[in-house]
């Protein structure tokens, strides 16, 4: 990296590893329990394979001050928690004035996209997919295919998480896998 006010890196396209970063953290299955369409699932899959990582995060991480952005990399593992594909777990943003990018790299999947009127949408996310996220928009990525899904994310730095919210509400729709094909369907644990 240049030893100076910009930040320049090597950021391979082809596999989306970044040679440099501030902060690398993970979430595991156990991670995604109330996040889950059947968490007996997860329970299930930690007994007979462990406590798994799903999905890595690599970011680096500015100053939480209006005009700076946080930006990076995630990388979804391919696979399934019972039927439902590999997924983050989501969030709003705590300011709704702040938008976001995510540019795929890597692998495929979809993008679920809700609002809090109730407002549902899914947008395919795959190498060479843009997608701006208007800062109302509550975001999750899932992974469909078989290889790892990889993306790159740029926020402004005072965006903040709000996790909770999720955690409490669910997304209105899951993706699980049926006969071998994503499929899109109500949760029946949404609750506005
Ligand atoms: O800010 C973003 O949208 C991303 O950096 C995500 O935080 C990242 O992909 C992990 O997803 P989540 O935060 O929903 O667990
Ligand atoms: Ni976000």
């Amino acid at each position: 990296m240049n030893k100076n006010e910009f930040i320049s890196i090597k950021f391979d396209l082809v596999n989306g590893l970044i040679q440099w970063y501030t902060r690398k953290y993970h979430i595991k299955l156990s991670e995604l329990r109330d996040y889950a369409y059947d968490s007996n699932e997860v329970d299930k899959l930690i007994m007979e394979k462990g406590d798994y990582v799903i999905y890595e995060v690599y970011e680096i991480e500015r100053p939480v001050v209006e005009g700076e952005m946080i930006f990076g990399v995630t990388r979804i593992f391919p696979g399934v928690i019972g039927q439902e594909y590999n997924f983050t777990r989501g969030h709003y943003h705590v300011n709704k004035m702040a938008g976001e990018i995510y540019v795929g790299i890597k692998g495929c999947g979809l993008m679920l996209l809700q609002d809090l009127q109730g407002n549902f949408f899914t947008e395919v996310l795959e190498r060479g997919s843009l997608i701006y996220i208007p800062g109302k928009y509550a975001h999750r990525v899932v992974n469909t295919c078989d290889e790892d899904l990889v993306f790159l994310f740029a926020y402004p730095a005072i965006a903040g998480h709000d996790y909770e919210l999720i955690k409490k509400c669910g997304f209105k729709k899951v993706v699980l896998n049926i006969e071998g094909k994503p499929t899109i369907i109500d949760n029946p644990k949404y609750n506005k």
